[in-house]
């Protein structure tokens, strides 16, 4: 990470100050799965998508967005005041099917050639070589990926080697590039828009159904995941699994942009980088935070490791013979407390691919530093973790916010998904 030209401090406290802001909503109040944001969210406009020039006016001059122009070695650094607005990003008309979101089928027949399902070609969706009957996985990049970029590089093998399924990856590159993370997120809606219309089809089509149908998004994917049901004609989705999904923007808006438990029967969703790169606050009905909620271990404090960790270990949850399996705890201010602790093996929850569809609430679990992730019912030293995490992540987050205001260690969305 390169040192920063200038220096700020409103954004980089704002994990310390949602902590804060939870132990305010959370405290004293009984424990509900979805917890509502509202209170702590700027006054919201009658629901309305977000409109980064919006977002702009509400943020103001004080904020800032760091963005590595170029990219790797080369790139270069430039601290945006407000969140930039950059000329070469697409604003898209929104209208779907759009070239710039584009859908490809893999199967186990189909091996590593995708077919393209185009919405305005019908035969398309028609006659391309469904496993039939069997179920569908859609999953959904984030800003800088494409179909062969995280969660599919991850997940796409994991589902195909598991069993026969139909793999649908979303690719939306075009409309997701460096630097554009506030096109980016403006874009969610018209993507969502675009999925939605493609599973309808589908649907219509008669290929596949919408029970079968399972949205896993990535980071600001799982935004793109959230937003489809506000788009699907032919129902309710039955389950999104959000990965990490992203935090920079999406506190700041009212419900319908943004993933939460409404948009599916069953929305689980792994949070590995939380108040960071990654929503904070639980996004469904499961919501499982790993190991300190925003660092993992093996990642030695690199957000853009702890982000990807989330496709990590739901890719592995496919196949694991172990399993990663959490505690309840009402609320991460409690965990911090240390007021949970691990009980009955029984009362544990299983997270990933097989978690129970019935399951509600907030999970605490562990894994381990390097593959294979998952630790099954294994707690033995999970109290003892706790306790630790709990001192190293107050500690981290003191030093972090330290180190962000003194310039040497600041939020960055480079190299994001
Ligand atoms: C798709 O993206 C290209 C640039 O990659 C842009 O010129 C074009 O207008 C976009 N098309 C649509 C339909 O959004
Ligand atoms: C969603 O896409 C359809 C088809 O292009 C379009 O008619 C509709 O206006 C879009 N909805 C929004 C809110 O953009
Ligand atoms: C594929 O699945 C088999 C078991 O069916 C397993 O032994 C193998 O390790 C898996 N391969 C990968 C790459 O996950
Ligand atoms: C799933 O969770 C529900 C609600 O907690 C529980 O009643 C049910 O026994 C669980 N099913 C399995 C297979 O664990
Ligand atoms: C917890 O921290 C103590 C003191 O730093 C250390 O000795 C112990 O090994 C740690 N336990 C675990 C499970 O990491
Ligand atoms: C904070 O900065 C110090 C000195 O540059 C460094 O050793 C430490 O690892 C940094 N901590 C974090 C959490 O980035």
């Amino acid at each position: 990470m390169r040192a920063p030209s200038r220096t700020m401090s409103a954004r980089a406290a704002a994990p310390l100050l949602a902590l804060l802001l939870v132990a305010a909503v959370t405290l004293g109040g009984a424990p509900t799965p979805t917890p509502r944001e509202d209170a702590i969210d700027f006054p919201d406009e009658d629901n309305e998508v977000l409109d980064p020039r919006k977002v702009v006016d509400l943020l103001g001059e004080e904020d800032y967005l760091d963005v590595l122009v170029g990219g790797g070695e080369d790139g270069k650094w430039l601290s945006l005041p407000g969140f930039g607005i950059f000329d070469g990003c697409i604003n898209p008309p929104a209208e779907c099917p759009n070239s710039n979101v584009t859908f490809w089928l893999y199967t186990r027949e189909l091996g590593g050639e995708p077919e393209q399902l185009d919405v305005a070609v019908p035969e398309s969706i028609e006659y391309a070589r469904w496993a039939r009957g069997k179920p569908v996985k859609v999953l959904i990049h984030g800003y800088t990926g494409n179909k062969d970029y995280s969660p599919n590089t991850e997940i796409r093998p994991a589902y195909l080697n598991y069993s026969d399924f139909n793999v649908i990856s979303v690719d939306w590159s075009p409309l997701a590039p460096s630097p554009c993370y506030v096109q980016a997120t403006y874009n969610v809606a018209l993507v969502g828009n675009c999925t939605a219309q493609l599973l309808d089809e589908m649907v219509r089509l008669g290929v596949a159904a919408l029970e079968d149908i399972h949205v896993v998004g990535f980071s600001l994917g799982g935004q793109v995941a959230g937003n489809i049901a506000n788009y699907l004609r032919s129902g309710t989705l039955t389950r999104i699994t959000g990965l990490d999904p992203a935090l920079p923007l999406f506190t700041t808006i009212s419900t319908s942009p943004r993933l939460d438990a409404s948009d599916a029967r069953f929305v689980d969703v792994i949070h590995t980088n939380a108040g960071w790169k990654g929503k904070l606050l639980p996004s469904g009905h499961l919501d499982f935070y790993l190991n300190s909620i925003i660092q993992q271990p093996g990642c030695s404090w690199d957000s853009s490791c702890d982000h990807a960790r989330a496709p990590a270990y739901f890719a592995e949850s496919i196949a694991s013979p172990q399993g990663f399996w959490g505690f309840s705890c009402t609320s991460i201010i409690s965990f911090y407390t240390g007021l949970c602790s691990p009980g009955d093996a029984a009362e544990m929850v299983l997270m990933g691919e097989h978690a129970n569809s019935s399951a509600r609430g907030v999970y605490f679990a562990y894994t381990n530093p390097t593959f294979p992730f998952a630790k099954g019912h294994d707690l033995g030293e999970a109290v003892e973790n706790l306790h630790n995490a709990t001192s190293q992540v107050s500690g981290a987050l003191g030093e972090t916010a330290l180190n962000a205001t003194s310039g040497s260690h600041r939020p960055s969305l480079h190299h994001d998904n």
